[in-house]
């Protein structure tokens, strides 16, 4: 591989503008931070692939300009930002990405919104992404594109370039065909297209392979064998890479002046109670009101945790111009109210409730001051909180409960697996994660961090290249026979 082309919704990087002066600031998003990684790896060996990233821009253009005029520091990354104008972005992110195949995917077909004019923008911005790439893509590159925001590219760019190799990552779940043609048909079919111009594609778990595949056959009538599909005389391959994470980012936070000293004075506020924690985006999917009953339901079943336990609940501003999001945030900040206001006594208050970002010292030392996390999504493509929390626990203790409809569920059998409406299993799941013996906690943590610790993210990376490559050269066998 010559040269890697990132490509995503959202750049990799703050471009901020204070005293005249433009700067990049790296965001902590996992995907950047493991892609560092990799290519540090590379460089070590001896590798030099030139490496750039696409994607929209979340600022004026003018100041991207006054960035390139000024002298800057070689950055890990070439970016290209894309301007595209308000109106039309604001239908896409907030139309078709967010109120259409957002609730789609994650089998809430109540709140999915059919509107032609965002589905047309949708397919506006990504020809604007493909008008960028195909501005200065080269025989021989290799594209990595991602997420439910730009299905329709790697079709786009198979029909100008035949020749080049896309790789395309699904970071949300992949629903059942009868979820999915639920969709109108025109878009169906030009999501599946447009899917289908990667070599290969990757999602998260064997279910979304295999919901995958079943819906190319039911929309676009391409049979597969195992997990490679025939299209246009061109072998392409779907599989499954779950994503990790940066293992010893985490763990080793537990050593950070900042994150002990954060942790410290959190576990002194909570003195002789424990602490179950729970952090999420806001999102009707993560499921923070059914969490809320659940945790009701604990108190109220469990009367003498009274006094003894408290409920650090942070939510993470996201999304909140799309009405469905307003009113969750509304119905959680009730409830939150409801809850303390009938179980508070005058020395405490079960439910600590924060609305706001956590920067990553603080989140490392929340994880590491609770005694469990409650994360408990109505679904989830993955959920890297679950593998965050486990990750930072250095002593090996605390107990996990996870939903069984997030992804991470399949390779975090030790932890308490609830489902995430039935309120009665998650308030004997927090009793059960309470009382458990610390030598049962640190048997299930070092068999969930061992797992994690062997496939980070890093390797993830290496995966889907390789298997890239892999199918790259498939093809060319196919073609000389
Ligand atoms: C999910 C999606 C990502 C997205 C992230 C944050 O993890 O899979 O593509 O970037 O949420 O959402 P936002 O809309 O703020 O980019």
């Amino acid at each position: 591989m010559k040269r890697l082309i990132v490509v995503s919704n959202r750049l990799p990087y703050q471009v901020q503008e204070s005293e005249g002066k433009v700067t990049l600031r790296q965001s902590d998003g996992g995907l950047v931070t493991a892609l560092k990684s990799f290519f540090e790896e590379e460089a070590r060996k001896g590798g030099t692939i030139e490496k750039r990233w696409v994607g929209a821009a979340d600022f004026p253009e003018k100041r991207w300009k006054k960035f390139k005029a000024q002298e800057n520091a070689e950055q890990t990354f070439e970016i290209d930002p894309i301007f595209i104008e308000k109106k039309t972005y604001s239908k896409f992110y907030n139309g078709f990405c967010n109120a259409t195949l957002w609730p789609l995917f994650h089998y809430f077909p109540s709140y999915v919104e059919y509107d032609e004019e965002t589905f047309q923008a949708y397919e506006a911005v990504n020809h604007a992404f493909a008008d960028m790439l195909l501005s200065f893509l080269k025989p021989g590159d290799t594209l990595w594109i991602h997420d439910y925001q730009l299905l329709l590219l790697p079709g786009m760019i198979r029909q100008k370039l035949p020749d080049i190799s896309i790789g395309f990552f699904l970071h949300i779940p992949f629903p059942s065909y009868e979820i999915f043609r639920m969709l109108h048909r025109t878009w169906k079919e030009k999501i599946i297209r447009g899917m289908l111009g990667a070599d290969l594609l990757g999602f998260h778990t064997h279910e979304y392979v295999q919901h995958f595949l079943k819906t190319v056959r039911m929309v676009a009538g391409y049979d597969h064998q195992f997990r490679s599909i025939i299209v246009d005389n061109r072998i392409i391959k779907a599989d499954l890479f779950p994503l990790g994470i940066d293992y010893a980012k985490f763990h080793d936070a537990a050593n950070v002046p900042a994150v002990i000293e954060q942790r410290e004075t959190i576990r002194k506020n909570f003195q002789d109670k424990k602490i179950i924690f729970s952090v999420d985006r806001l999102d009707y999917t993560k499921g923070v009101t059914h969490r809320l009953l659940g945790f009701e339901k604990f108190l109220e079943a469990y009367p003498d945790w009274k006094e003894r336990v408290v409920f650090v609940l942070v939510v993470v501003p996201s999304r909140q111009i799309i009405s469905k999001y307003n009113e969750r945030l509304k119905l959680i900040e009730e409830q939150v109210g409801s809850i303390n206001g009938k179980h508070s006594t005058l020395s405490w208050q079960p439910i600590i409730y924060r609305y706001s970002n956590l920067a990553f010292d603080e989140l490392c030392a929340l994880y590491e001051a609770a005694d469990a996390a409650l994360i408990t999504p109505l679904r989830d493509g993955m959920n890297l909180v679950a593998k965050e929390y486990a990750a930072s626990r250095a002593q090996e203790d605390g107990v996990l409960i996870l939903s069984e409809l997030a992804g991470a569920a399949n390779e975090m059998g030790e932890a308490i697996l609830v489902n995430p409406v039935d309120t009665a299993d998650m308030a004997n799941a927090i009793s059960t994660a309470l009382t458990m013996p610390v030598q049962e906690q640190r048997h299930n943590m070092k068999l969930l961090q061992k797992r994690l610790k062997d496939y980070t993210v890093i390797h993830w990376v290496n995966d889907f290249l390789k298997q890239l490559e892999e199918v790259r050269s498939q093809q060319s066998e196919q073609e000389t026979k």
